[in-house]
């Protein structure tokens, strides 16, 4: 069905397309007994898919990346699509427009994307004000927290912490975003002592959080009692900042990492080379990203000595197969964003039915 379509929504704007579709689905689902018929159609209820990690229970391990719904308007009607978590963001204290357009961009020959949004959102207060609306969530919620561009990164941890803050009550898990290529030294935070000092700074507010909030505790007080915070990392980094990466993450008892962001690598695209080079910066997203990626996922379970770190797996995948391959590589649960753009939101239930089968 959704082949039929695309060829008219690839006549407009990607970032039109994106907007476009999201309306008609919320302007759809407003008709009694279309949620309904959506979840019979897209929904992949199985419980050899169920999985709880970090005391959530994940009813199946594929989730919506992060940059796909960035202000929270869309959960519901995505939650109809069948995702076992949908990760919100990334968010930043303030609204910002994010980077002039055109800044989203289809490679079709190559299945990919390049986008250089610049972290277009609409503030926090206003992702609270709607998180706070939604009643009966059917769907783990994961909230992406990144600063304002106009932040020096000397002080970029006070975004983090107000974004942090804010979204506390509201989300199951937080993902601290420092490997987007699209604001300006945004990279540089993955370095070692910035990345201490943030992930450090991050987790002390945490704990104090936590401890006067009321979550269930467990046997394993430290880890459990803590809100779960995973890193996003890039894929253009080395093994030596990978190991470092581990190293920090473990020493702040993070929950995991999500592996990986886009690339700034424009390496496997098959289109023009002066094309590409037309379309300017950016970070790449789709199949040509889905090997490296892998590569990553297997580099972090082989070599963290944190026996429970879990491991999101997102990039590139556009198949059943390609979510098979990062579980094998060592991945707990995975994302999918540009591998909707072109298969469709069949493409959820069609990885469920692969990793009942072959997983
Ligand atoms: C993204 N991605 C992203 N990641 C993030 O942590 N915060 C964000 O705001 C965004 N924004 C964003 C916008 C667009 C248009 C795209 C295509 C991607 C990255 C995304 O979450 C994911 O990590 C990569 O796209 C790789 O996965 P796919 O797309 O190859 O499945």
């Amino acid at each position: 069905m959704y082949q039929l379509f695309k060829p008219l929504l690839f006549l407009i704007s990607p970032e039109n397309a994106h907007g476009f579709t999201m309306r008609v689905l919320v302007f759809i689902r407003r008709v009694p007994g279309v949620s309904f018929i959506l979840r019979k159609l897209f929904l992949l209820a199985d419980t050899r898919l169920e999985k709880n990690i970090l005391g959530l229970k994940f009813k199946n391990p594929v989730g919506l990346a992060a940059g796909f719904d960035k202000d929270a308007k869309y959960i519901d009607a995505l939650s109809d699509l069948g995702f076992g978590f949908i990760e919100i963001g990334t968010v930043t204290p303030l609204a910002q427009q994010g980077n002039e357009q055109p800044r989203l961009f289809r490679l079709p020959e190559s299945e990919a994307l390049i986008n250089r949004m610049g972290f277009n959102n609409g503030g926090v207060g206003e992702m609270v004000e709607r998180l706070k609306k939604i009643k009966n969530r059917q769907v783990i919620i994961g909230g992406n927290i990144g600063k304002n561009k106009i932040t020096p990164n000397e002080t970029a941890y006070q975004d983090y912490e107000k974004c942090f803050t804010a979204l506390f009550p509201y989300v199951d898990y937080f993902v601290v975003n420092v490997s987007s290529p699209n604001t300006p030294d945004l990279r540089a935070l993955q370095d070692k002592v910035p990345l201490s000092f943030l992930l450090g700074r991050i987790q002390t507010l945490n704990a104090l959080m936590s401890a006067s909030s009321k979550q269930p505790k467990s046997e394993n007080r430290l880890s459990k009692s803590l809100k779960p915070v995973f890193l996003k990392i890039a894929p253009d980094l080395n093994t030596e900042q990978l190991d470092d990466i581990l190293e920090i993450v473990a020493v702040n008892n993070l929950a995991g990492i999500v592996a990986t962001n886009t690339t700034i690598s424009r390496e496997g695209l098959k289109e023009n080379a002066e094309d590409i080079k037309n379309i300017g910066s950016g970070g790449v997203s789709g199949k040509t990203l889905s090997e490296h990626s892998t590569d990553i996922i297997r580099y972090l379970r082989q070599n963290t000595r944190q026996k429970d770190l879990v491991i999101i797996g997102v990039g590139g995948i556009s198949s059943g197969d390609d979510a098979v391959e990062k579980m094998k590589a060592g991945a707990d649960l995975i994302q999918i964003y540009t591998g909707l753009v072109y298969e469709g939101p069949g493409l959820v239930k069609a990885i469920n039915q692969k990793l009942i089968s072959d997983f």
